[in-house]
């Protein structure tokens, strides 16, 4: 694994447009609200207040980039599915990640996070074949396992294994992690590495 040495926050943008040169690799970091992208981010560059966290949803609002060991781009952007807006704001914040991923060219990988506690939902899989039918690259996370019990997580992942089959011939790489252990960190650290040397 290499470890992050240098996590730097560079800025938020509003839109696609405003975002920096896509001229290094990113991996950006992308769920429901409330999912925990901000807070895996912060574990994975073990800096408590790096993204901003919030206990109640709708808390990242912009596309922010993070530039690790000055060699590629953190992306952490605005969660989808809040129930507490508008529609109409909720159609704007899906046209936002959707032009997002359609427009950056150095998209590595896209870390799709759901929470473990859960049983599949329509909008994160409906995401999932839009990624997989636009031909960018995403593996699974999901994140809180500290919240239930190994038989529990075990049961989750195998009942969304099978759901995601019915649409998929093959699963993309899964991980499990939780920001308040650090479980998943060397394995999701390395992922990136392994990415990173395939670029
Ligand atoms: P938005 O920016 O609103 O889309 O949310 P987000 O996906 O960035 O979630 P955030 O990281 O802000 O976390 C939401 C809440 O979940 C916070 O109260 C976190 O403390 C909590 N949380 C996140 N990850 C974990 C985890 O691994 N374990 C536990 N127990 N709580 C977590
Ligand atoms: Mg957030």
């Amino acid at each position: 694994m290499s470890e992050v040495k240098k996590a730097e926050f560079v800025q938020s943008a509003p839109d696609v447009t405003k975002a920096p040169k896509p001229n290094i690799p990113e991996f950006a970091f992308i769920g429901r609200s409330n999912v925990g992208k901000s807070s895996l981010i912060n574990m994975l560059c073990q800096r408590k207040g790096l993204a901003k966290t919030s206990g109640s949803p709708g808390k990242t609002r912009l596309i922010n980039h993070f530039i690790i060991n000055d060699l590629w781009y953190l992306v952490d952007l605005p969660g989808y599915g809040y129930a507490k807006v508008s529609k109409k704001d909720r159609a704007n914040f899906m046209r936002l990640i959707y032009d997002y991923f359609e427009q950056r060219e150095n998209m590595v990988n896209a870390f799709v996070l759901l929470d473990s506690r859960h049983a599949p939902q329509q909008k994160d899989l409906e995401f999932m074949e839009w990624l997989g039918t636009n031909g960018i690259p995403f593996s699974m996370v999901f994140t809180k396992i500290d919240k239930l019990s190994s038989t529990e997580l075990r049961k989750n992942l195998e009942a969304y294994k099978k759901e995601m089959l019915k649409a998929w011939e093959s699963l993309p790489p899964i991980f499990t992690s939780s920001s308040s252990s650090r479980l998943g960190r060397t394995e999701l650290l390395d992922y990136i590495d392994h990415c990173l040397k395939t670029v």
